[in-house]
């Protein structure tokens, strides 16, 4: 991808996957090792490899939630729950970013998983209907059923986002419930994907930078942390599905960390603790907006549902996030 575009807000658009042989040949071989990681009954973790059986256990025991709740007619409830998706407003204040990036506005969408829930695209998109943000994150999950086709997640994606003005780009990473065909089918509806990779966007002489990350809570490789070394200078901002690799992030140097992965538990106790969070480490950043040494983190509780269509004190959430710098002027 060679074309640059300069759009009113004067940023210049790099090109995330320069389609040259050797860029070619680096994403084939990500695709043929992911494509194998799928295939292998195992979780591969920065640890090492594990059996799922403890994703399989938790994905049985919600199961048997979800008969039971429907045994006491609480599913519907659920299910009204899990469409009662907020619109969160953030804003985030950096002492080191540049300027020029003062009041960057960003539409961070996660766990979309429509296919499990597609209804949730009809309200999504209301609530984006009269949104106009400069860059559009997906952080993953983009599908739910690893049996259902790709299109049932992706035809209501079109449908969530087709209302919401991007200045930018939309950018997006893959999740441990995206198989790695899901990179293309999202290049398909203009969205560039990150795989262990970073772009660039400049504004006049200043730029951040952006590094996104393939799914590290099922399959990660030492290539993601990697991505995080060999970023360019500058303001940056991480993106991955999972906080799992949030002080790698940290100590490399990244400024503010976006991911979901969670769900803000989907289930959880009255109080809003999640029964379940599905992290294997990193465990304080499972919600909300938490601290890595100077980083900033943010976990979405994700638009979707996963394994059951029902949530119960926790809501879905699209959020919008403003980049501010403390030293603007007046
Ligand atoms: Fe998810």
């Amino acid at each position: 991808m060679t074309t640059l575009s300069m759009h009113e807000s004067q940023t210049v658009h790099l090109p995330v996957i320069a389609l040259g042989e050797r860029d070619l040949e680096k994403r084939q071989i990500w695709a043929e090792r992911r494509r194998h990681m799928e295939k292998q009954g195992v979780q591969f973790g920065t640890d090492g490899s594990r059996p799922l059986w403890r994703n399989k256990a938790s994905s049985a025991a919600l199961k048997i939630f979800y008969a039971g709740a429907r045994l006491l007619r609480l599913d519907e409830r659920g299910r009204r729950n899990a469409l009662d998706i907020e619109l969160a407003t953030r804003t985030v204040s950096f002492p080191d970013l540049p300027l020029a990036f003062d009041g960057y506005r960003i539409l961070h969408l996660s766990d979309t998983h429509l296919d499990c829930l597609p209804e949730i695209a009809v309200v999504g998109a209301r609530l984006l209907a009269d949104i106009e943000v400069d860059l559009l994150v997906l952080t993953g999950d983009i599908h739910g059923n690893q049996h259902a086709p790709l299109s049932a997640s992706t035809r209501p994606l079109l449908q969530l986002i087709k209302a919401v003005r991007v200045k930018d780009r939309r950018l997006a990473i893959l999740g441990n419930h995206d198989p790695a065909d899901m990179a293309e089918a999202l290049e398909d509806l203009g969205f560039d994907v990150l795989l262990n990779q970073s772009t660039v966007l400049v504004r006049g002489n200043q730029q951040i930078v952006l590094t996104g990350l393939d799914d590290v809570h099922r399959f990660f490789t030492r290539d993601a942390l990697e991505a995080f070394l060999q970023a360019p200078e500058g303001f940056r901002i991480a993106l991955v599905h999972s906080a799992e690799v949030a002080d790698y992030a940290a100590a490399a140097g990244c400024a503010l960390y976006l991911c979901g992965h969670t769900h803000g538990g989907q289930i959880c106790f009255p109080s809003g603790r999640p029964v379940i969070t599905h992290l294997l480490r990193c465990r304080h950043a499972s919600v909300g907006a938490w601290g890595e040494g100077n980083m900033v983190g943010y976990t979405s509780r994700g638009l979707g549902v996963g394994d059951i269509p029902l949530r119960f004190n926790s809501r879905g959430e699209i959020s919008v996030i403003t980049l501010r710098s403390p030293s603007r002027p007046g």
